[in-house]
């Protein structure tokens, strides 16, 4: 890069000759921005230097400036508040994320003996019965990142219910919808479930839907982790817009994979049936860039045939790092007994084929979430390369979609599914959440064997209009905010 650089904290900011990808998907443009406070206040082919006295000037030549990253897929519940710099995020462009994803938030849940899979959160303390709590706790914390907030169906049930074998009664169904429009009222972007999971799995068509209609009422997103992603898909993609159609809001199919080698392949009829589904009502998918999902240690996901990685074991926390096979290899056991003895821990399964990857993230509606677990030892490279591998491997590298697409699936596509206002693009008028990157460069560093390594060719970030990233590091500025939907 070019000219002088000047990293302040003035309130202007002029970026000078920029290559700009709005975030629309539209063709980048050559232009200068200027930045006022925490929004953008002009984007013209020229702005004069010597028109804007006290302004922060950068010669941005060479770099492409877009939109800051949205993570729409998140279990950074706890750690925007125990971990505020989100340097795994805000080093891949992340400006935004989304927490409360599959079923697990941390409001409005009061514990200190979180059940598995709230675990997954990995806080022993859940504090915070209202979402205006959490709202606070964040803007004390000051993260490097905004954060936008779905509710928990599996924390509603953890709340309201005690016996989670059986579907809700209809004063459990009360108290949860009861709490549901608080969180609504205080600004959530919607509901999220997780029916593959424990705890969540006996719920019914009838407490699901009385649930969505509750969104509905407030205009959120309904966001599943499905009952099944593996041989019953196509049965779980059809409850879950049957429920999402109940309340009449969108959709958002969570992680899209047809999971386990008898079902490699499938996204073709999978995607088939979301295309005929979106003709009927809203729908949107994320997906990350990987072959392996990650999530809990569960015996039943042991298949002996896919590797599993271990991620991370409370009772053998030295297996982090290995593969299932060799540990039970040397424990003299079968795969299913030695994750017996390993858990609870998490995993990384090799359980998808590289082709439904490449099919999921190609599809116009796939947005990119990253569904990184930041608190797993040895954790899937998603957490630290998710954004930066879709640009470098399958945008710039595979040619899977132009720039201006992958971006888009990253920040404008992502902001208008989940309702989040005036960011995602980059605008007159828009907040100043803002990328510089060198496309030639982007690479991600994060891999299986070192997954905390930060990706490169990222060289700047803005957020509200303050600089989080730059060179390396996080600046400290932590003006990160807590994000209503649709900015009320
Ligand atoms: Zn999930
Ligand atoms: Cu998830």
């Amino acid at each position: 890069m070019n000219g002088q650089v000047q990293i302040g904290t003035s309130q202007k900011k002029l970026l000078k000759n920029v290559v700009m990808m709005d975030g629309t998907g539209a063709l980048p443009k050559a232009c200068d921005v200027l930045v006022e406070g925490d929004r953008i206040a002009k984007i013209e082919s020229q702005l004069e230097i010597a028109s804007y006295p006290n302004c922060e000037v950068l010669d941005c030549q060479g770099l492409t400036l877009t939109p800051g990253f949205i993570d729409v897929h998140t279990h950074d519940d706890a750690q925007v508040l125990l971990n505020p710099s989100m340097l795994a995020k805000v080093s891949q462009g992340v400006t935004t994320v989304i927490t409360g994803n599959c079923g697990l938030s941390l409001v409005p849940l009061i514990t200190n003996h979180p059940q598995s899979p709230l675990d997954l959160l990995h806080t022993k303390e859940f504090k915070y019965g209202r979402l205006s709590e959490y709202a606070k706790a964040i803007e004390s914390a000051k993260p490097s990142v905004n954060v936008g907030v779905l509710i928990g169906h599996t924390t509603l049930r953890a709340v309201c219910m005690s016996d989670f074998e059986k579907a809700a009664s209809q004063d459990e169904v009360a108290a949860m919808t009861q709490h549901l429009d608080l969180a609504l009222q205080e600004g959530a972007l919607g509901l999220s479930s997780g029916l593959f999971y424990q705890l969540a799995a006996a719920a019914n068509e009838e407490e699901m839907k009385a649930l969505s209609r509750v969104v509905g009422q407030h205009g959120g997103v309904y966001v599943t982790h499905m009952r099944s992603e593996m041989d019953s898909i196509i049965e779980a993609m059809h409850e879950a817009a049957d429920t999402a159609q109940a309340g009449r809001v969108p959709w958002i199919l969570s992680h899209h994979k047809c999971a386990g080698p008898k079902n490699w392949g499938r996204t073709i009829e999978t995607l088939a049936l979301l295309d005929r589904i979106s003709q009927q009502q809203e729908v949107g998918l994320d997906a990350y860039p990987y072959n392996a999902g990650s999530t809990l240690l569960r015996v039943d996901l042991v298949d002996g045939v896919i590797p599993i990685l271990i991620t991370r074991s409370e009772s053998h926390p030295e297996m982090a790092g290995r593969y299932l096979k060799d540990i039970a290899k040397q424990w003299h056991l079968s795969e299913q007994d030695a994750c017996l003895k390993l858990m609870p821990g998490g995993a990384c399964y090799f359980q998808m084929h590289e082709e439904d990857v490449r099919r999921v993230l190609q599809h116009p509606l796939t947005m990119i979430g990253s569904d990184g677990l930041p608190h797993d030892e040895r954790p899937h490279p998603r957490l630290w390369g998710a954004f930066a591998k879709v640009l470098a491997h399958y945008c710039r590298d595979e040619k899977l979609f132009s720039l201006p697409q992958a971006i888009h699936k990253m920040t404008g596509l992502s902001a208008k599914r989940f309702g989040i206002k005036d960011r995602g693009v980059i605008q007159v008028g828009a907040y100043a959440d803002l990328v510089l990157l060198d496309p030639h460069k982007v690479q991600d560093k994060a891999t299986y064997d070192h997954p905390h390594q930060m990706c490169e060719g990222i060289h700047k970030v803005l957020l509200n209009g303050q600089w989080s990233f730059d060179n390396g590091k996080v600046t400290g500025h932590g003006s990160g905010k807590f994000l209503k939907r649709n900015g009320a």
